[in-house]
């Protein structure tokens, strides 16, 4: 139904772009890796007779006309990576898309509804502490505020943009209308569906993200001359504040804390540290539990600084709503799941994906491939060439049933 052997060897090829030397994947947003990856996928789209274009972002769109003038289909995922990371998580679901895409073509069937497959811009939010830039700007709520946000060496989004050659100030352009579904394939990057022993799983809803920025500000000073009860150290108050919030989130069975960038200044053996700034990613399914994760962390953050007479600020990167994946449509990809003689095992995604940002516009789904050992964000990640497969077939299904809608 679809060429297994054409999908994989373009994930091979694909993730030759940005590869590091542990065989994973850097691939920053607005980077010349970034452009050559979606140079080598404006190719992909283009044999399977899309017609391809960037938007006002950088989103990479092949789009193919239907029979009739009906709302579209959006597929796709991102083309961005964390650092080191694995070469499933994004591409899997844009190749994937064009995989089905070719097929149809070669079959000769098509489509009445137009299809777009869109390669995101920027879902992980590596390099400017901001995720999803890509689908927040077909959702239409990318503002020119959040265009000011700056990456590690200053420049801001709106600057990588001019830089990377796009019009930013045709942003509103990038949002599309009229749209029936949206729906992704993923790797799962966890172990659910490895441990019910499946191939393909249908995904329920997306946990929300919420990153903090945490900056601890107490005093520099001598590591030698300087008594243990007279010192401000930001270190050991930001130590204290990351380790109870692994205890506050692990009272909630589905909450997750987690501290994964941590700068210290003046970073010198022999200097107490003045300053401390550190992320904090917190995550739910359910919007309530995470406030409250995030009510007990700030108030034990205040209490500790405060103990100590260091100085805190907090404040907010992103705050993704949890999202719901519609109902009817997880209907039809377990029909199409079930359609293929697998069983059907639905779960939800811890993590975080482009499909959130259209809350509340319009329905969206997930097809998720089982991810060896639960493995992700790191280059040991990895799907099987059969598993991946069925979650090809299962999204071509899908397709041809949401079309016939
Ligand atoms: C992206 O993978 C995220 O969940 O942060
Ligand atoms: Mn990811
Ligand atoms: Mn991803």
């Amino acid at each position: 139904m679809i060429n297994i052997h054409r999908l994989t060897s373009h994930l091979q090829e694909l993730s030759e772009i940005g590869r590091t030397n542990e065989g994973g994947v850097n691939r920053y947003s607005y980077t010349n890796e970034e452009r050559l990856a979606n140079e080598l996928v404006k190719k992909y789209m283009e044999t399977a007779d899309l017609t391809v274009e960037y938007d006002a972002v950088g989103n990479l769109i092949g789009s193919l006309k239907g029979k009739e003038n009906l709302p579209i289909i959006l597929l796709g995922s991102h083309i961005d990576s964390v650092p080191n990371g694995g070469k499933y998580d994004g591409s899997l679901g844009i190749l994937t898309a064009i995989e089905v895409l070719h097929s149809l073509k070669e079959k000769e069937i098509r489509l009445n509804h137009p299809v777009k497959v869109i390669a995101f811009k920027d879902e992980e939010g590596t390099r400017f502490g901001f995720g999803m830039i890509g689908s927040r700007a077909v959702a239409g709520t990318l503002t020119d505020e959040d265009l000011n946000r700056v990456d590690q060496q200053g420049v801001s989004i709106e600057q990588a943009i001019k830089e990377y050659g796009l019009e930013k100030y045709r942003l509103q352009s990038a949002k599309i209308e009229n749209v029936k579904c949206y729906v992704e394939v993923h790797i799962e990057q966890g172990k659910v569906l490895e441990n019910h022993d499946a191939a393909v799983g249908c995904v329920t809803g997306i946990a929300g993200p919420l990153w903090l920025q945490f900056t601890l500000t107490g005093l520099s000073e001598h590591a030698g001359a300087t008594p243990m009860d007279q010192r401000q150290d930001a270190l050991v108050g930001a130590s204290l504040i990351i380790a109870e919030a692994e205890k506050i989130a692990s009272e909630y069975p589905t909450a997750v804390a987690t501290v994964g960038k941590l700068s210290v200044k003046p970073n010198g053996v022999n200097v107490i540290p003045g300053e401390v700034i550190w992320t904090m990613d917190i995550r739910d399914i359910d919007d309530d539990i995470r406030d409250e994760v995030e009510r007990k962390i700030t108030q034990f953050a205040e209490k500790t600084a405060a103990a100590r007479h260091i100085h805190l600020k907090v404040n907010e990167l992103q705050r993704v709503a949890p999202v719901p994946c519609d109902e009817g449509i997880q209907d039809v990809v377990k029909g199409s799941i079930r359609e293929i003689g697998e069983s059907v095992v639905s779960l939800s995604s811890g993590a975080g994906h482009d499909g959130m940002q259209f809350k509340d516009r319009f329905p969206i789904a997930m097809i998720f491939v089982r991810s060896k050992d639960g493995i992700s964000h790191n280059p040991k990640e990895f799907s099987s060439a059969q598993d991946i497969e069925k979650a090809a077939i299962v999204l071509f299904k899908t397709v041809l049933i949401l079309d016939a809608k």
